[in-house]
């Protein structure tokens, strides 16, 4: 398949490269595209056929849904009822990084909600994005870019690495500013449940409704009969080429244990990357260093995780090896993801 790629920068958008890109969307097409959180990759919620395409590209299991990303609140013809507290968060989040589950309407196809009675629905806060939607004239469902099992891409040059003659169009703007997808809070339960954090955390949502909780079993091992809310829970996710193991526990001590270990590593002829830190870059002694940015800066760590994830693929590495970080505000998030990646291979300290 011939791929149509548009690059321009958030700041500076060509209007006729989206125009071109609503075209092939309002035809049936999918496009990859910028979302402020990872770039997504989309189709017509509407259209079955459209919304097969899109699973067909990635790699995806058939059970698991997609989220509707929309431009506007009048999502009454999506979704049957609102309620209170849904919009209450969306008049506070949306446009941003809070996919919202609601019950559906008929006329969102099974295909997209795969199977399931609920569909998750979600502003994002990206021009590109929003102009995308409103030059297709449908809403978008759209998944992440990545072929399934993959890190989700935050940059344009990933989308075109993975899905380049695989989908009709690649729409490319800036590098995502969050980094890590959309939290995902079930409202058709009471309380609100989060299925998935992400960038809006769960500390905001409570400034909302103090009642709302993080589903506990998402950041556990899911064990061989788990049966998630969000069915993409269940499956590995996140992971480069080179398994990861995480280090936890004091940060001197997981130093030591780090550097102990890449020792061992290279005494065996293994190559290993390291996830890092600015604080703690300097302190390893060998391996292939990545900082994700400074512990001071925690939604740096959030923004550069992917990225880093896959270039540890560039440089072929025999083995990752990675810090912790705090599970608190958007840590929650980094740490779902970097566990997922490490197939909860964690060693405690
Ligand atoms: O930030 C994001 O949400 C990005 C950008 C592109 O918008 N999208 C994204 O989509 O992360 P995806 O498909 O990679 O992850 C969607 C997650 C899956 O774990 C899926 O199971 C869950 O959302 N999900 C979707 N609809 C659901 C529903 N009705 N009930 C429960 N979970 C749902
Ligand atoms: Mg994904």
């Amino acid at each position: 398949m011939d791929t149509k790629v548009f690059i321009m920068e958030d700041s500076n958008i060509d209007i006729n490269g989206i125009n071109k890109c609503g075209d092939i969307i309002k035809k049936g097409g999918i496009v990859a595209f910028p979302t402020e959180t990872v770039y997504g990759l989309g189709g017509n919620a509407l259209d079955s056929s459209a919304v097969r395409k899109i699973f067909e590209a990635k790699g995806r299991p058939q059970d698991n849904p997609l989220i509707i990303h929309v431009n506007n609140f009048n999502i009454e013809n999506l979704v049957e009822e609102v309620p209170k507290v849904a919009k209450e968060l969306m008049k506070r989040f949306f446009p941003g990084p809070l996919t919202i589950i609601l019950k559906k309407k008929p006329i969102v196809p099974m295909e997209t909600s795969a199977g399931l009675e609920t569909i998750g629905i979600r502003m994002p806060d990206n021009e590109i994005a929003l102009k995308l939607i409103e030059e297709s004239g449908v809403p978008i469902a759209a998944p992440s870019a990545n072929i399934s099992g993959k890190p989700s891409p935050t940059d344009v040059l990933t989308c075109i690495k993975d899905l380049k003659g695989k989908v009709e169009g690649i729409l490319g703007g800036s590098s995502s500013k969050v980094g890590v997808e959309s939290t995902i809070i079930d409202c058709t339960v009471e309380p609100p449940c989060v299925l998935r954090p992400g960038g809006i955390t769960l500390e905001q949502l409570k400034e909302v409704d103090n009642s709302i909780y993080v589903d506990p079993a998402i950041m556990e091992k899911p064990k061989a009969d788990f049966k998630p809310k969000a069915p993409g829970m269940k499956y590995r996710h996140y992971a480069p080429k080179a398994p990861v193991k995480i280090i936890k526990g004091d940060l001197q001590k997981t130093i030591e244990k780090i550097n102990e270990m890449v020792q061992n590593y290279i005494d065996n002829n293994k190559t290993v990357g390291i996830i890092a830190t600015d604080e703690t870059k300097a302190l390893y002694k060998s391996g292939e260093i990545i900082s994700l940015g400074s512990r001071n800066n925690m939604n740096d760590i959030a923004k550069n995780l992917f990225s880093t994830l896959r270039a540890f693929d560039q440089i072929e590495v025999d083995v990752i090896l990675s810090e912790a970080f705090s599970e608190e505000g958007i840590g929650l998030a980094i740490m779902n993801r970097l566990n997922k990646s490490a197939g909860f291979h964690i060693i405690e300290i």
